[in-house]
């Protein structure tokens, strides 16, 4: 089933605990390789990234179960070092695995992961760090044969402070020997969570969630457990929806500085926010106001994913609020499905100006990438009428059960 029907207009009122965070357990799932033992994660959300993810270590040969609400995987029987392409193909994130496992094997084959709905997704930074450390990667039409018999722990500097950069230079850095110290590595929450996770292993890492990250090159030393740190962006996607609808609405297990960008919009909107580390609580009249410029930057600005879902909340707000998208190249493909349903929006490059307007109408609409998809859910609650939603596939890579928890909150919603 890959739709979502939502009868709109309905205030949202609850409580709602927010599910682990996917960008922090996919770059953990890739870690876990590093050590021939267990590693429990907990909190961990059911998405199709992370079965992607399992699909892949078992591939490589180790065992990867869910036992009640944990997900267990097992690394000692690892004994491959290659990604089919059709694995690598599944998600962009499974080049992460990359750096994990040169660190573990001393080589690995996989396939370029290509580019995605944001727009052209280069790993040339990726493969700058690992060259950097001694790997011997080559680019073989979109084919990648790496060999690092011996990595050597040296400075490096990232030209852009890349998430996905970041995390493959941590995992290979952990191979290799000495110290790596990383200048210019992207701050955001989920790489302090993998930087917790590889110490719980016995790795030594510090720094994360700082532009300079240091690893000492040494190999994990025991089994971990480990809770993965609340979804930042999941948490954005239901405060903009209550924004938008109109209700309160009260967030458990959310941290509040990591979403202290968004809050501050909702708050320029409008929207009352209480709360305090742990929890928040947001009270909206469901008529917002429109807010100064909203342009997305790296940790600690506004984050990126953020921006489709904060649009979608302000498209009957009281004037005009300008968006400038300075990470990915082509992340407003949403808007043309937002106006479907009544929504004044115009782009030019990079640039997008939201006009309110007084109502929005429900429409047949389709997801055109994961966050796309939960702006679209945001609209179609606030929206008159009964909003269908397509290609809902793009939704669950980053949401466990969207559906379960916005009806949690009262929305007319349904899986058709
Ligand atoms: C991660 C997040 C994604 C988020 C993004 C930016 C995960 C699984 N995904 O993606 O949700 O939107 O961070 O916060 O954590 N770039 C290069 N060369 C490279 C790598 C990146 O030019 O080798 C560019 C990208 O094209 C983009 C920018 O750097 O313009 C940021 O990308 P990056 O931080 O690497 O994003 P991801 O790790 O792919």
């Amino acid at each position: 089933m890959s739709r979502i029907v939502i009868q709109g207009g309905r205030k949202l009122e609850g409580e709602l605990t927010i599910q682990g965070a996917k960008n922090s357990v996919l770059p953990i799932l890739a870690a876990t390789i590093l050590h021939p033992g267990r590693s429990v994660l907990l909190g961990c959300p059911r998405l199709s990234d992370v079965e992607a993810s399992i699909r892949i270590l078992r591939h490589l040969g180790c065992q990867a179960d869910w036992e009640d609400e944990a997900l267990v995987v097992d690394a000692s029987t690892l004994d491959r070092w290659d990604i089919p392409d059709h694995l690598m193909r599944e998600m962009r994130s499974s080049v992460i695995f990359l750096g994990a496992i040169l660190a573990r094997m001393g080589w690995a084959e996989l396939s370029h992961p290509g580019g995605c709905e944001l727009g052209p997704r280069p790993i040339d930074l990726h493969l700058t760090a690992l060259r950097q450390l001694g790997a011997d990667l080559r680019d073989e039409g979109g084919f990648l044969r790496c060999t690092a018999q011996h990595m050597e722990g040296r400075e490096i500097t990232l030209s852009l402070p890349s998430v996905g950069a970041t995390e493959n230079a941590m995992l290979a850095a952990c191979g290799a020997e000495g110290e790596t110290v990383l200048l210019n590595a992207a701050r955001e929450p989920e790489i302090a969570d993998l930087q917790s996770f590889l110490r719980g292993m016995g790795c030594q890492v510090r720094g994360a969630g700082s532009s300079t990250i240091c690893i000492q090159g040494r190999r994990p030393t025991h089994d971990v457990v480990h809770t993965i740190m609340p979804d930042r962006i999941a948490a954005a996607t239901y405060l903009a929806a209550a924004a938008a609808s109109g209700g309160q609405v009260a967030l458990r297990r959310i941290s509040h500085r990591h979403l202290s960008t968004v809050t501050a919009a909702l708050h320029a909107a409008g929207c009352q926010i209480t709360g305090g580390e742990g929890q928040l609580i947001l009270r909206s009249e469901g008529r917002l106001r429109s807010i100064g410029t909203v342009r997305t930057a790296p940790y600690p600005g506004f984050p990126t994913d953020a921006q489709a879902i904060l649009m979608a909340a302000l498209l009957r707000s009281q004037g005009a609020t300008v968006f400038v998208e300075n990470i990915f190249e082509n992340r407003y493909r949403h808007v043309d499905e937002l106006c479907r349903m009544g929504a004044d929006i115009s782009v030019a490059d990079r640039v997008a100006v939201v006009t309110g307007v007084t109502e929005l109408y429900g429409a047949e609409v389709r997801c055109t990438d994961l966050r796309g998809g939960a702006a679209l859910l945001v609209a179609g609650l606030a929206a008159q009428g009964t909003t269908g939603i397509g290609d809902v596939f793009h939704i669950l890579r980053g949401y466990e059960d969207p559906v379960r928890d916005l009806r949690s909150l009262g929305a007319d919603i349904r899986m058709a």
